[in-house]
């Protein structure tokens, strides 16, 4: 499969507003019309559907909901983040395989994306529901030049990236539960697993892992009573979506947070962030290594660590599990 001429070919059809001959299009990409009609017949055998009209051609008139890379560089703007992408039918978790990469020599940016995940990853040791075709699972490849204490900025980042591509993609108000869980009204809808390897003090690689419920079929076998904390954005919106652009939005986002942090520095990162948060003002009972401790989540700190204002003063929580 010419995996360039088919994405060359679904990019002229997505952009299209009327049929095209296969003269025009062998034309236009400098190659044989035979070249073309089976791209469009290997097309239509993952699900896309062409209308054909003799001396007119072919009009693409339905894309599947798939997370190929064509599909997603269909509608990916971003210059580097998801520019080059490894996609799996179904692996057991796409971190690891992401992992694999980074080791061989991924370039920033590169995006490992699953259909399904038999053993997905969650925080904290937990596994993470993936079931096929109902979701986004995916681990970027990241290689900003921080160093290893500036990475919980990371996945807050991840975190703000992914609640504004949602809300562009869906209009549905996301909210971050600290550190980087994405709720829609009490339910959570994405989690978020950074793992970082670093060098000395410097971040070697960073992967960050998003796991977004997309479909109802994506929580609908989820064990109780974890099904009933658990939301789809299919659920919410009650309209057909589309994994590749919520994808291609995701990359868009972290590419311009990314830029901004690199500018600007965490502070903006930050605001936004506390914009978005859900539970700053509310009392809040968190579990790290050294015990559960309760106070007033306030906000975050210039290092990324949520401030309780506890009966005994001010405390900083660096990596714990929060009950609401
Ligand atoms: C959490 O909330 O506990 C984090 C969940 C992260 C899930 C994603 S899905 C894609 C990537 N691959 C994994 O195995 N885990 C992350």
């Amino acid at each position: 499969m010419d995996r360039t001429l088919r994405e060359a070919v679904l990019q002229l059809f997505t952009n299209a507003d009327s049929y095209l001959s296969g003269e025009e299009i062998s034309r236009t990409l400098g190659c044989t019309r035979t070249a073309v009609w089976k791209q469009i017949h290997e097309l239509r055998s993952i699900g896309y559907v062409f209308d054909a009209k003799p001396r007119k051609g072919y009009r693409l008139r339905e894309r599947p909901d798939v997370v190929i890379p064509e599909e997603i560089h269909c509608f990916n703007g971003a210059k580097q983040i998801g520019k080059t992408i490894r996609y799996v039918k179904s692996t057991a978790s796409t971190q690891h395989l992401a992992h694999e990469w980074a080791r061989q020599g991924a370039n920033h940016g590169s995006l490992v994306i699953a259909d399904e995940q038999t053993g997905g990853k969650g925080r904290m040791g937990r596994t993470w529901h993936s079931p096929p075709g109902s979701g986004i699972w995916m681990s970027f490849i990241l290689k900003p030049n921080i160093p290893l204490i500036a990475t919980p900025h990371l996945t807050l980042l991840f975190s703000v990236a992914v609640t504004r591509a949602l809300h562009t993609e869906t209009g549905i108000d996301v909210s971050i539960k600290w550190p980087n869980d994405l709720f829609i009204a009490g339910r959570k809808v994405c989690g978020i697993l950074t793992e970082v390897r670093a060098e000395a003090d410097r971040v070697h690689y960073c992967v960050a892992g998003i796991g977004i419920n997309v479909h109802p079929a994506s929580v609908k076998h989820l064990p109780q009573p974890v099904r009933e904390t658990a939301v789809s954005l299919g659920e919410v919106t009650k309209k057909p979506l589309r994994r590749a652009q919520i994808v291609a939005s995701c990359c868009t986002e972290i590419e311009n947070l990314m830029s901004l942090y690199e500018e600007k520095g965490f502070s903006p990162i930050r605001t936004l962030w506390e914009s978005y948060a859900f539970m700053l003002g509310k009392q809040v009972t968190v579990r790290t290594s050294d015990g559960t401790k309760s106070g007033e989540a306030i906000g975050l700190d210039q290092s990324g660590a949520l401030v309780l204002k506890t009966p005994s003063g001010t405390e900083r929580i660096y990596s714990a599990d929060m009950d609401l």
